[in-house]
């Protein structure tokens, strides 16, 4: 479902993403794990085509998206659902609204349809009580609750998450996790979630990848990566 292959990003002369080659599969978990800077993000809006690459290839389910016109790219962004740091909901609609949204704008849905749609997928990050709510009044685990429900809306096929436990608390951290893994699983998305929490990782993960530079220092099962001899894989996971 995503293919990625020897992608290179330079940023103002600095080598941000250093040969960085990884698939993964339809209803795969792939979390980034790496440090504060380490290029999560930037590899991340790699995927939804904010940024190009210098070189490589970037294919999501078999198109490679780094040749995409603009016209194209939003399209086919429309196809994938992604929660980034920012959050991203609009403060001026309640939640309803805000996942009633890209329904409204992407879709022939008549009011009807779409308010099961958006009934059914508050159901499922366990929202319904909120959904008259302003993003204002909600707390910041709910908040990433709403923008999970909002990235999976159009049924989205693939799933990118950044840093999704950033400023909860360990047990706010767990739950978005776990939801984020039993959302990933129901629809059967490939996913990609970057995070610097390890714990969590090793909890909801198929596979691992620790980037470290712009550069995959390592690649597989938890398991793996737990037995692994590699120094700076040992010393970072533990
Ligand atoms: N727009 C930008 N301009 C210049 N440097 C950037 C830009 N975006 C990211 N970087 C640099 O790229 C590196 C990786 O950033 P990022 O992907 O945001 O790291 P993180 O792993 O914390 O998400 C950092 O050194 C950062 O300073
Ligand atoms: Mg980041």
């Amino acid at each position: 479902m995503i293919h990625v292959s020897h992608l290179v990003k330079t940023i103002q002369g600095q080598m941000i993403l250093d040969d960085i080659s990884f698939d993964v599969a339809r209803a795969e978990i792939l979390v980034v794990l790496g440090e504060s800077g380490a290029g999560k993000s930037v590899l991340l809006k790699h995927l939804i085509g904010l940024l190009k690459p210098d070189k490589g290839v970037i294919e999501i389910e078999g198109r490679d998206i780094t040749k995409l016109s603009e016209e194209e790219l939003l399209r086919q962004r429309q196809q994938m659902g992604y929660l980034f740091q920012e959050g991203a909901l609009y403060d001026f609609m309640n939640v309803f609204d805000n996942l009633a949204f890209p329904l409204r704008e992407h879709t022939s849905f008549d009011s009807r349809m779409i308010a099961i749609k958006v009934e059914e997928i508050l159901k499922m990050v366990g929202l319904e009580a909120a959904k008259h709510k302003y993003p204002s009044e909600l707390s910041g685990g709910m908040r990433k609750r709403v923008g999970l429900a909002r990235a999976m809306i159009m049924d989205a096929k693939i799933l990118l998450c950044d840093e999704p436990t950033s400023g909860l608390d360990p047990i706010r951290s767990r739950d978005i996790s776990d939801l984020i893994r039993q959302v990933s699983r129901r629809y059967q998305c490939a996913t990609v979630i970057t995070s610097h929490d390890i714990d969590n990782a090793f909890r909801i993960a198929d596979r691992i990848a620790i980037i470290q530079q712009g550069k995959i220092v390592i690649i597989g099962t938890p398991q793996a990566l737990k037995s692994s001899e590699n120094h700076f894989v040992q010393e970072f996971i533990s």
